[in-house]
């Protein structure tokens, strides 16, 4: 895409395998449109995610399905909710860190994976003891094989059980078991009605008619929020740590304010980090208007569109010296709304964006109270596509020295 927006412009279309006909853009002017249009003209994207984690999830849905379903999920996610979650992020940040080596260099994404896949499975799913270990042992693997599967078409049948597909389907007959036993025990719990888990929630909730979710669509929801907010996080989080090791300037402003209850330089290199390294490099919708005006074009119905997160997070007239690595950019002044977007935009824009935030924010602060990080001269780590997030190649390697 890179290429092709350096040849052609902002704003270019082509064919390819499996989507058809693409329109991709990188243009913030052109983005809020895409992002602000209405549901019922621009869809998700097809084919999505949902392949993979099932028809009940909110990647599948569009239109009032898609509205309803987002009003459901929402609270767990904002303000007040997501206070509640801050212990368990710290925890799970200790645990981890209790166990890194000292004064070699070690890849840190192994590490912050562990952390946000515990600290997903015990906010949003709420489990604990046997249930807890053995998602923590399916999951990895599962995230691993799925996100390699992500793009390739589902064929017409699972080729024998040891196959790809075939292990896809092991794996999710695993967990719909081992879900079961969630719904079980959170029911049977004295104090249900005051979890604050994410499954709690969903289980509690109703939709504007009064109906409950199903079964069904609570397992392939809470898969959705899995799948799309462990690896981001854990990328994003593997990206920071290479970043910092390499900026010693920032690294020593941030060890300062971490000992304060400041967050300021914090957020704002959280913001840099997800511009200069963003993990997700594209979101899109699907034309289902007869057609669609955009720009000087109008997209035909069919076509899909896809906004190029990475490609507009490097404009020289949003970002000044977009290549280099300034957190400052951000301190005191608000990220351009349709310019920078790591959480895609508009009705379907990441769900669990302030979780995430929260969520990094808190490793960070974690991580520089506890160790002092080296810094090196090396050059920055080459980018690793996981088939859906784009993580350092090396791991995000660092050498710390406790403090
Ligand atoms: C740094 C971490 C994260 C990044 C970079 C990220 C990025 C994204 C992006 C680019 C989208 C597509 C938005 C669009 O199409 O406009 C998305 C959607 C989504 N994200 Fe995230 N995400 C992150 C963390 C999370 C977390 C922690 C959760 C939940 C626990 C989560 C749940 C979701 C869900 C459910 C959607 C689908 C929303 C919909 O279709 O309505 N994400 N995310």
């Amino acid at each position: 895409m890179f290429k092709m927006a350096d040849r052609y412009g902002d704003a270019f279309s082509l064919h390819v395998p499996i989507y058809g006909p693409l329109v991709v853009v990188a243009d913030p002017k052109l983005a809020k449109q895409v992002f602000t249009a209405a549901p019922d003209v621009l869809g998700n994207i097809q084919p999505n995610l949902s392949r993979l984690l099932g028809s009940g999830s909110v990647f599948a849905l569009d239109n009032d399905e898609h509205r309803q379903r987002r009003r459901l999920l929402a609270p767990p996610f904002h303000g007040k909710s997501i206070k509640n979650y801050e212990s368990i992020i710290e925890e799970e940040t200790l645990r981890e860190i209790a166990e890194w080596p000292q004064g070699t260099a070690f890849p840190t994404l192994p590490s912050t994976m562990r952390i946000t896949l515990n600290a997903i499975l015990r906010a949003v799913f709420g489990a604990e003891g046997a249930a807890l270990d053995e998602l923590r042992r399916i999951i990895p693997p599962w995230v691993t094989l799925g996100s390699r599967m992500a793009m390739i078409p589902n064929p017409s049948r699972t080729f024998g059980r040891y196959s790809p597909w075939g292990r896809l389907v092991e794996y999710r007959r695993r967990y719909d078991a081992i879900v079961d036993t969630l719904i079980a025990n959170e029911r049977a719990d004295p104090d249900f009605e005051n979890r604050t888990d994410v499954l709690a929630l969903m289980l509690r909730s109703t939709y504007e008619d009064g109906s409950a979710m199903s079964r069904k669509d609570i397992g392939d929801e809470l898969l959705t929020l899995l799948a799309a907010g462990h690896e981001t996080t854990a990328s994003t989080l593997g990206w920071a740590f290479e970043r910092l090791s390499r900026h010693p300037d920032v690294l020593t402003a941030l060890v300062a304010e971490a000992e304060t209850g400041d967050n300021e330089l914090r957020q704002a290199t959280i913001l840099e980090v997800q511009r200069q390294r963003t993990v997700i490099d594209a979101a899109g919708r699907h034309v289902h208007a007869p057609a669609f005006d955009l720009g000087d074009w109008s997209i035909p119905h069919g076509y899909s569109i896809i906004v190029s997160i990475a490609r507009l997070h490097t404009d020289a007239e949003l970002f000044a010296n977009p290549d280099r690595f300034d957190p400052q950019r951000f301190v005191g002044t608000k990220p351009p709304s349709f310019g920078w977007l790591p959480y895609g935009g508009g009705a379907r824009r990441c769900v669990g964006a302030v979780f995430a935030n929260m969520e990094m924010d808190v490793v960070l602060r974690t991580v520089l109270r506890h160790f002092t990080i080296e810094t090196t001269d090396a050059p920055g780590e080459k980018y690793h596509s996981r088939g859906v997030a784009y993580t350092p190649k090396d791991g995000g390697r660092i050498a710390v020295r406790r403090r």
